[in-house]
């Protein structure tokens, strides 16, 4: 399969990426590297600078490459800006989505496999979260990848595209082989910022609500493996097939809460990693939590990584050898 990846020089897109290309396929990744990393798209692929919102560029991009399949990674990610500014997810998760399907249509691209979010599912009715409870998006971020979801569906029959939305839950950790990993700026990510405070780059973790309905007051997440999420993504390709729609979860169906995932970090990293309490952080919910029995079943997919401890040691293997991510050089 010859597969171009938008977004794969960015967090998930590019473990996704070496996976495809263990998997045999072809790569090219698109991204504009306002967020991704040279460094992080494998030597294997190839890497094209580029944005979406440029349809000649696409349409060149399509008609030279052949595409059997597209991988839409590239995304603006975090809950909390796209409370402060909201157009600007819309723009570009949502209005450069539908340039992109649009480029798909006018070249005949059946085949599309799309980072959706458990987001979309908000604060939902019971736990764990299966693929048909209500969509009830809490942020615009939410609300914008659910708008891609619906274009996706009510475009899909015009061509015949087939398309997998993966609905995927708190990524963290890193390449096994130690080689990439996450890598935000600003990093606001629970876990990098937790091990930041290990490393000694900040003094104290800041905790985003202390009064939630939750064991000890603090947000609960399932936080998946990024390696795993990569092989959900290649199961997707596997099965992804014209004119057919599908939505998964992925996660863990583990959920730890804020305090778990700082006293985890403690006894990974051996350091005492300091916190302080502060209110609620814009557009969370209380509690996210997978049920991945669908994705399982059906895509005969299971998360190798099914502890907190394994997935946290993982994230801290990558920030100890890369104290400040990637350098943007190919390594
Ligand atoms: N948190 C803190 N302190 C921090 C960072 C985060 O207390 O320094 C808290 C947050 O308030 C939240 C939890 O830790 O309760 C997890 O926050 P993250 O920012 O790590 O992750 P989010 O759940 O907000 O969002 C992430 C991705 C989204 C994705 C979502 C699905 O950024 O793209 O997971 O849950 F949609």
């Amino acid at each position: 399969m010859k597969v171009l990846v938008t977004g794969g020089a960015g967090y998930v897109g590019s473990h996704s990426v070496r996976a495809l290309l263990a998997s045999g396929s072809e790569v090219v990744v698109l991204d504009n590297l306002s967020a991704g990393h040279t460094a992080a798209v494998s030597r294997d692929a190839t890497l094209v600078r580029g944005d979406l919102s440029d349809a000649s560029l696409l349409d060149d991009l399509f008609e030279k490459q052949r595409f059997d399949a597209v991988m839409h990674f590239a995304a603006f990610i975090e809950v909390g800006e796209s409370v402060v500014d909201p157009l600007k997810f819309y723009d570009n998760n949502v209005g450069n989505s539908v340039r992109l399907l649009a480029a798909m249509q006018r070249h005949s691209v059946k085949r599309f496999v799309f980072s959706s979010t458990c987001a979309v599912y908000g604060v939902p009715e019971r736990m764990p979260i299966t693929e048909d409870m209500p969509r009830r998006p809490a942020s615009p971020y939410a609300r914008a990848k659910l708008a891609v979801e619906w274009a996706l569906a009510d475009s899909a029959p015009a061509w015949g595209l087939g398309f997998v939305a993966l609905r995927y839950f708190n990524a963290a950790g890193a390449a096994a082989d130690g080689s990439i990993g996450e890598d935000h700026d600003p990093e606001t990510h629970l876990i990098p910022n937790v091990l930041k405070v290990a490393l000694g780059q900040r003094e104290h973790v800041r905790i985003f609500g202390t009064d939630y309905e939750t064991r000890d007051g603090t947000c609960v997440r399932d936080y998946v493996h990024v390696e795993d999420l990569a092989s959900a993504h290649v199961r997707a390709l596997d099965v992804v097939e014209p004119g057919e729609t599908r939505w998964y979860n992925a996660g863990t169906g583990q959920g730890a809460t804020v305090r778990e995932v700082v006293d985890v970090s403690r006894s990974v990293t051996g350091h005492a990693i300091p916190l302080i309490e502060e209110g609620r952080r814009a557009g969370d919910v209380p509690v996210l939590c997978a049920d991945s029995t669908k994705i399982k079943k059906e895509l005969d997919w299971s998360p190798k990584y099914d502890k907190l401890h394994d997935i946290v040691a993982s994230a801290w293997q990558w920030h100890q050898t890369h104290p400040n991510g990637f350098d943007n050089r190919r390594e």
